[in-house]
C-alpha cells in the first residue's frame, strides 16, 4: 500500500511517516521546504531503517500536481498536512495562507476525484471551534467564525472536502489536532520551529536551553483556576498513531460516512503554569518567565472530548503531559549539542 503525506518532512508530519512505515506502509513525501529539511529524511530512516520516497515540489503549482499523480498513479491514500500554520502571521498575510492552504488543497482534490475511489486525511485543527460554548469540546460543537485566516482556511478546507465528497469516490475523515507538542522518543526528529516559536512548549525548551531569556505568560487574568489558558496538549507521536489507525477506517471500508470528523486530544487541559511546571519537573531547573498581557485571540479554554475518537475511531492517547514535555526537553538539547 503507498501513501502519499504532504507536508511529510514537517513536525506531525514526519511522526506520521514514521508510524506508516512502523504499519508497513510503502511513503511517498511531498513537501517543499519551506518550513522543513530533507535532513529529517535521514531521521525517519534512522528510526524505521527505510527513507521514504522524496519529491520536493510546491503543491501550489497545479501542473506539478498533476504530473505527480500520473507518476504515483498508485497511490491508495493520502494524509494532506502541508498547510502554512502561523496563527498570526496569517492575519498579516492572509493570501499567502489562502493561496497555499486553499488552491494546494483544491489541486490535490482534483487529482483525487478522478480516482474511481480515494482516501483522504485532513489535518484540521481545534481552531474551528474558537472558544467553545462547554467543555470538554466535542465533534458537535459549533464551528465558529474563524479568529484568524489560518483559522478559516482549516474551515474552508473542512467544506471544499465534504462538498467534493459527496459528489466523487473521494472517503475523508477530518482529524481536529489539539496541542501537538514533544518529540520522537529516538530524538530523531522533533519540532524545528523557525525563527522566534510562537507555540508555547518549543518557547518553554529554548528558554530552558538558554536561547531565549524568558518566557512571555500571556495574560494570567482569565477566569481559570490559575489564571492562565488552558489547552489540550497531545503527544505527537499519539497524533502521529491517530493518522495511521484513520487512514485503516478508510481502507478498511470501516468509515459510516464519506466524511468523518474526529477531535484528537488527551481530554485533559492543562493550564501554562502547568506546563512550566511539568517542564520544571522533568528538566529538573527552574524556568524564567513573567507575566504579560493577554495575546489577541487567544480562547481561555480548549480541551476535547475525546469518547468518539476512543470508541469510533478505536485511538486513545498514551503519554501524560510530563512525558511530552521530556520528549520536547530531549529533542531540544539534542538539536542544540
Ligand atoms: C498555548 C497557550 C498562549 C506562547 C495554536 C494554533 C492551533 C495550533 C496550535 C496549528 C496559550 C500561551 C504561548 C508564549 C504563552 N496550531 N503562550 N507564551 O494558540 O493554543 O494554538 O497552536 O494547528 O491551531 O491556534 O497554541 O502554543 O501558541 O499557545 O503564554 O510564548 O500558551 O497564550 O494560552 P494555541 P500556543
Amino acid at each position: 500500500m503507498k501513501i502519499l503525506v504532504t507536508g511529510g518532512l514537517g513536525f506531525i508530519g514526519s511522526h506520521t511517516v514514521v508510524e506508516l512505515q512502523n504499519e508497513g506502509f510503502e511513503v511517498v513525501v511531498i513537501d517543499n521546504l519551506s518550513n522543513s529539511s530533507e535532513d529529517v529524511l535521514k531521521g525517519i530512516e534512522a528510526i524505521t531503517g527505510k527513507k521514504p520516497l522524496f519529491e520536493k515540489l510546491d503543491l501550489r503549482e497545479k501542473s506539478a500536481v498533476q504530473d505527480f499523480f500520473k507518476k504515483h498513479a498508485d497511490v491508495n491514500g493520502v494524509i494532506h498536512f502541508a498547510a502554512s500554520k502561523a496563527v498570526g502571521e496569517s492575519v498579516g498575510n492572509p493570501l499567502l495562507y489562502y493561496e497555499n492552504n486553499i488552491n494546494a488543497l483544491v489541486y490535490i482534490l482534483q487529482e483525487l476525484e478522478k480516482k474511481q475511489e480515494a482516501n483522504f486525511i485532513f489535518s484540521s485543527s481545534c481552531t474551528v471551534y474558537g472558544q467553545a460554548e462547554t467543555m470538554p469540546i466535542n465533534e458537535d460543537s459549533a464551528v465558529q467564525p474563524a479568529m484568524s485566516p489560518y483559522g478559516n482556511t482549516k474551515q474552508i478546507g473542512e467544506e471544499i472536502i465534504t462538498d467534493v465528497a459527496k459528489v466523487s469516490g473521494i472517503n475523508a475523515i477530518l482529524l481536529r489536532y489539539f496541542n501537538p507538542i514533544g518529540a520522537h522518543p529516538s530524538v530523531e526528529i522533533g519540532e524545528l520551529p523557525i525563527g522566534v516559536p510562537q507555540n508555547l512548549v518549543p518557547f518553554i525548551t529554548q528558554t530552558g536551553i538558554g536561547l531565549r531569556k524568558e518566557l512571555m505568560v500571556y495574560g494570567n487574568d482569565y477566569p481559570t483556576p490559575d489564571g492562565t489558558c488552558i489547552r489540550d496538549y497531545i503527544h505527537v507521536v499519539d497524533l502521529a498513531k491517530a493518522h495511521v489507525v484513520a487512514l485503516q477506517r478508510l481502507l478498511n471500508k470501516k468509515n459510516q460516512d464519506k466524511v468523518e470528523t474526529f477531535n484528537l486530544g488527551t481530554g485533559v487541559g492543562s493550564s501554562v503554569l502547568e506546563v512550566i511546571n511539568a517542564f520544571e519537573k522533568v528538566s529538573g531547573q527552574k524556568l524564567a518567565y513573567q507575566i504579560v498581557d493577554r495575546r489577541e485571540g487567544d480562547v481561555t479554554l480548549a480541551y476535547a472530548d475525546t469518547t468518539k475518537a476512543n470508541e469510533v475511531l478505536g485511538w486513545k492517547t498514551q503519554s501524560t503531559l510530563e512525558q511530552a514535555m521530556e520528549s520536547a526537553w530531549k529533542w531540544e538539547q539534542k538539536i542544540r549539542s
